[in-house]
């Protein structure tokens, strides 16, 4: 069953189902947390609560994890980059990773050692420049591949934020641009990295996802005794919400309402949930949304089965709602904090502020004056022209 509105289509899931025991469960947010405070970067992230929009959209709570300062590199994804490097590299040397951290890798002789290893991955920005960061910080160099049409600012930040590393855009959509950076990781014995899955190659992300708990992690503490009613997670292939998803579903007693919210041209996870028969549906083509870090036409498989059991609602949405998350973010009410969040950041505060409108979707999604929203902001202005063109030039 498909309900619209102006720029948003929602589905019930028709496929949500008990899910057996989390696979990224809290032993897996433990490991993860303990490697992640061991680089020198690390620090928790704010959890900013905006009691003023809340009180105004008539909700309990809206909590909102923002990402935008993690490592320096304005997105969340340098934890799952990071996390996956050291499961590779622990593997490579004979490490077992529950004894060694950061620390013992950059001593020698994996010192050494590292400088012979070369990463491959393909990204729309955010997950590229996390390898090339974490690959850096170990003394290894990155390869990584962009769609066409990427921004050349964001290129150059992933070349920046690594060691001697390779950024280019190539003539690609984002599914192309991923077999281009394992052709070639193939061709040269590079490790490829990437964020998402298919059969035989499962391992690598299934770290991606792992490093994710961590932010999610954090989250839960920073809640302390507030409990959320509804999560709001943004996908592209969906790893992030799908690890975030299983975690968050076995942490509170009640579960909350999971909705997954993509861009209405890259739904490749509103179209596999609205299939019903189990299996994953891909968007082909060269999908057009800001939302860069969304624009992913093929579901995650390592994630992909927690999403099918555990989503309750998907929306696929137009730009124009994220938009409204970014300047809602920007020009904040009251106390609230500011938050600047990118494109694919604010998507679901977006989404949050329609269904808390509208009688009728409260309704749908169960919403009501209690209730509290959980919320992550994945980036900041990682397209910083974009950022101040929507946020300046389009006032509420
Ligand atoms: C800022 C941002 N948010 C969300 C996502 C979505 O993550 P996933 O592809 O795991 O669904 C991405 C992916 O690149 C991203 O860059």
């Amino acid at each position: 069953m498909e309900i619209r509105r102006d720029g948003i289509r929602i589905l019930k899931n028709p496929q949500k189902a008990p899910h057996a025991a989390a696979v990224f469960d809290e032993g897996k947010a433990r490991e993860t947390l303990r490697f992640h405070r061991s680089l020198p970067a690390y620090k928790e992230t704010k959890l900013c609560a905006l009691h003023a929009l809340a009180e105004s959209l008539q909700v309990g709570g809206i909590y909102v994890k923002d990402e935008s300062s993690r490592f320096g590199l304005k997105a969340f994804k340098g934890l799952g980059g990071s996390y996956a490097l050291f499961r590779v590299l622990c593997e490579r040397f004979g490490l077992d990773p529950q004894q060694t951290d950061f620390t013992d890798l950059v001593k020698e002789p994996y010192r050494t050692m590292c400088r012979s290893i070369e990463f491959a991955t393909a990204t729309d920005g955010n997950h590229g420049k996390g390898v090339s960061w974490a690959a850096g910080l170990f003394g290894c160099r990155a390869h990584v591949y962009m769609p066409a049409g990427s921004a050349e600012a964001r290129r150059r930040a992933i070349e920046e934020a690594g060691f001697e590393a390779e950024a280019v855009i190539t003539p690609y959509n984002y599914d192309g641009a991923v077999a281009h950076a394992a052709r070639l990781a193939e061709e040269n014995g590079w490790i490829l990295v990437q964020d998402t899955s298919w059969e035989g190659y499962e391992k690598i992300p299934a770290w991606i996802v792992q490093g994710y708990l961590t932010l999610a992690n954090e989250a839960v503490r920073q809640l302390g005794d507030t409990v959320p009613t509804h999560v709001i997670l943004q996908a592209g292939v969906g790893a992030m919400a799908g690890g975030l998803t299983d975690y968050l579903a076995h942490t509170f007693e009640k579960p909350p309402v999971f909705i997954l919210a993509e861009p209405d041209e890259a739904n490749c996870l509103y179209r596999s949930l609205e299939a019903g028969d189990g299996q994953i549906r891909i968007v082909e083509g060269n999908p057009e949304t800001e939302m860069a870090g969304l624009n992913c036409g093929t579901p995650c498989g390592v994630t992909w089965p927690v999403l099918r059991d555990e989503t309750d609602f998907a929306c696929a949405l137009a730009d124009e709602v994220t938009e409204e998350g970014m300047r809602l973010y920007a020009d904040p009410l009251g106390g609230d904090p500011e938050v600047v969040s990118g494109e694919s950041g604010a998507v679901t505060l977006g989404l949050a502020a329609r269904i808390a409108r509208d009688p009728e979707l409260r309704e749908l999604f169960g919403v009501t004056e209690d209730s509290v929203f959980l919320l992550v902001s994945t980036e900041g202005d990682t397209d910083p022209d974009n950022y101040k063109r929507i946020t300046t030039t389009h006032p509420l």
